[in-house]
Parts: structure tokens; sequence; C-alpha cells
């Protein structure tokens, strides 16, 4: 099996990052990560690349050069998908058209239900029966492409941020393996 080239974009703890590399070790997973990429040269994730000794780059976002040294970067190691895990930036619409690569997110709630940030908070504060992660394609909109896989699981009354960040973070991991999967199945 021929892998797809992936390049993974982080800011933060990279718990989806190190289960994507886990999983890629399996030859029959679709994707070989080639880069990671990170705008927080403090990210906890980037020891996930040096413990796997894959590529990483760190980049500052507040300099007008970065979207071209990411773009050859891609263009060098051939990548064919951009997975975000846990990148707090927003990606300029004229990046997605610019770099023409499927890119895909993960997002800690059932989207379309609450897009953007402290999605825990709000879900509790709105009683919510269930909540769940979802990956989707990214466009132009905050949290809005079309959804890939999405998982759930009913909240119950002794659930608070922690254990709904817990128990949402074990799906992501299930989730996200299973998007990428899907996406390449018929290719
Ligand atoms: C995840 O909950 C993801 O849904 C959101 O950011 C978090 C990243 O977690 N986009 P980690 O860095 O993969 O541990």
């Amino acid at each position: 099996m021929v892998k797809k080239n992936a390049c993974i974009f982080i800011s933060g703890f990279g718990s989806n990052l190190k289960s994507l590399i886990h999983k890629s070790r399996d030859p029959v997973f679709p994707i070989k990560i080639k880069l990671i990429i990170s705008n927080n040269a403090k990210a906890v994730g980037i020891l996930h690349a040096k413990k796997n000794s894959i590529p990483y780059l760190i980049i500052n976002t507040k300099k007008r050069t970065y979207e071209n040294l990411i773009f050859k970067e891609i263009k060098k190691n051939k990548i064919s998908i951009i997975c975000l895990a846990g990148y707090m930036k927003i990606i300029p619409k004229n990046f997605i058209d610019k770099v023409n690569k499927k890119i895909i997110n993960i997002h800690p709630s059932l989207l379309p239900k609450f897009k953007g940030l402290n999605t825990f908070e709000r879900v509790l504060k709105k009683s919510e029966k269930k909540t769940g992660c979802t990956v989707h394609f990214v466009n132009s909109m905050l949290d809005s492409g079309k959804t890939i896989v999405q998982k759930s699981f009913y909240i119950n009354q002794n659930d608070n941020l922690k254990t709904l960040k817990e128990k949402t973070q074990k799906l992501e991991h299930l989730a996200y393996p299973e998007a990428i999967i899907k996406i390449f199945r018929y290719r």
C-alpha cells in the first residue's frame, strides 16, 4: 500500500498527534506523517515529533512570510493531506485555496453545535444530553466544513469539565484515524 504523506498542525498538548503517530505505524493505515507544524514553540506536542524522529517546523504566524514557508514545505514533502490537531489559528481562505490539498480538523463538540472555543463550558451550561467530537473538512468558515466522522456519548449528572474533556478526547483518538481511513478508502 502506498501511503499518502500527511502534515499535522498543532498548537498544544498533542494527544491527537500522538494517537495518529501510533496509528500511522500500522502498514495498512493510509497516511505517513512526514511533517509536524506548530505555531507554538512551547507546544508539548513537539515532544512527540522529537521522540518519533518526525521532522517538525515551528512557525511564527506574526511574520508575513510564514504562509510561504508552509507552502514550500508542503510541496517539498509532497503532502496530500493536512490534519489540524488542536491547531489554535484560523486557516485563512487564501491559504486553503492556494495550498489546494485536503485539510481536515477535529473539534470537541457535535458540530454544528458549539463551534469555537470553550465548548465543554457551553455544553454543560446548556444542559445538553449528549456531546462528542467531529472530524470535518476545513473551509473558510470556522468549524463549518463537511462532517467526515462524528462520535457521541451521553452526559451524566456527575460529569464536569474534566470528565467531559477526558471522555471527548478518548473518542477523538478513535474518530480522527477513522476519518482518515474513510477519506482514503476508495482512492
Ligand atoms: C482537541 O480537543 C481538539 O478537538 C481541539 O483541540 C484539542 C487538542 O487536543 N481542536 P490535543 O492537543 O490533541 O491533545
